[in-house]
């Protein structure tokens, strides 16, 4: 019997794993493709004996890079990760990015922008022409006040804007303490940078789900097997 043919987000998940060189010190993003990366990471650190230490980006990856025998460090002892590993909701083609679907975001903003190097890992649908058009935009944002804050992300951003629920109907909660909102544009994002701008600066708003400037390199796995790559031109 064949073996099974290998998923989209599998195959981009090994390619990321191939980057990895012996003694680096990695960001670990969250989501179900960098499962991938994570599993492919673990079998190249039990065959080749490489040696390296990741910086989880949420409790969820901490828990399954302790599962899969991926030894873990921190910030505090290892501040400027080698290689950054992550996922994403949304890539549009100057790889600009809309992340924040499992929730792990400000974790993830801040290891990617301490990152030597930054590679996303995405399956077959995440690439769009415009930011915002099959993805809500998350925003983390304080509980204190957040009614208040949604009001005022709403207007500012022009978008709808709404509170992120748990399965138990309660508001989702940060590995941070805080919510999230997510926020729909009619139309798409029409200025990423601009409305980056103007959502930062309201008291109350932890982070925006918009990644610019942050991505050096795409993987992107498809279904056939194969996997694209997309470069940064860099400024
Ligand atoms: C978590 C994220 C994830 O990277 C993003 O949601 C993609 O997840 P998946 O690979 O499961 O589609 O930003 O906060």
């Amino acid at each position: 019997m064949n073996p099974p043919t290998p998923s989209d987000k599998e195959v981009a998940g090994r390619a990321a794993a191939a980057l990895v060189e012996d003694g680096m010190v990695l960001g670990l993003g969250t989501g179900s493709t960098v499962d991938h990366f994570f599993l492919a990471l673990a079998e190249r650190i039990r065959d080749e004996g490489i040696m390296v230490r990741g910086v989880p980006s949420s409790r969820r990856t901490a828990a399954r890079a302790t599962e899969l025998g991926i030894p873990l460090t921190d910030l505090e002892r290892d501040p400027e990760p080698d290689l950054v590993v992550d996922g994403a909701d949304e890539v549009d083609p100057e790889l600009r990015l809309v992340k924040g679907g499992g929730g792990a975001l400000l974790r993830e903003k801040i290891l990617a922008s301490l990152g030597r190097r930054v590679v996303v890992v995405v399956g077959e649908g995440k690439m769009v022409e415009r930011l915002g058009t099959s993805f809500l935009l998350p925003v983390e944002v304080t509980p204190f006040g957040h009614s208040a804050v949604l009001k005022r992300v709403a207007a500012l951003g022009r978008c709808q804007a709404f509170l992120r629920t748990a399965d138990d109907g309660q508001p989702f909660v940060t590995d941070n303490g805080n919510y999230v909102l997510d926020c729909r544009f009619d139309r798409g994002i029409r200025g990423p940078a601009a409305l980056h701008a103007r959502l930062s600066q309201i008291p109350g708003v932890v982070e925006v789900g918009l990644f610019l400037d942050l991505c050096d390199l795409v993987l992107e796995g498809r279904s056939d097997g194969t996997v694209v790559e997309h470069v940064a031109r860099k400024a």
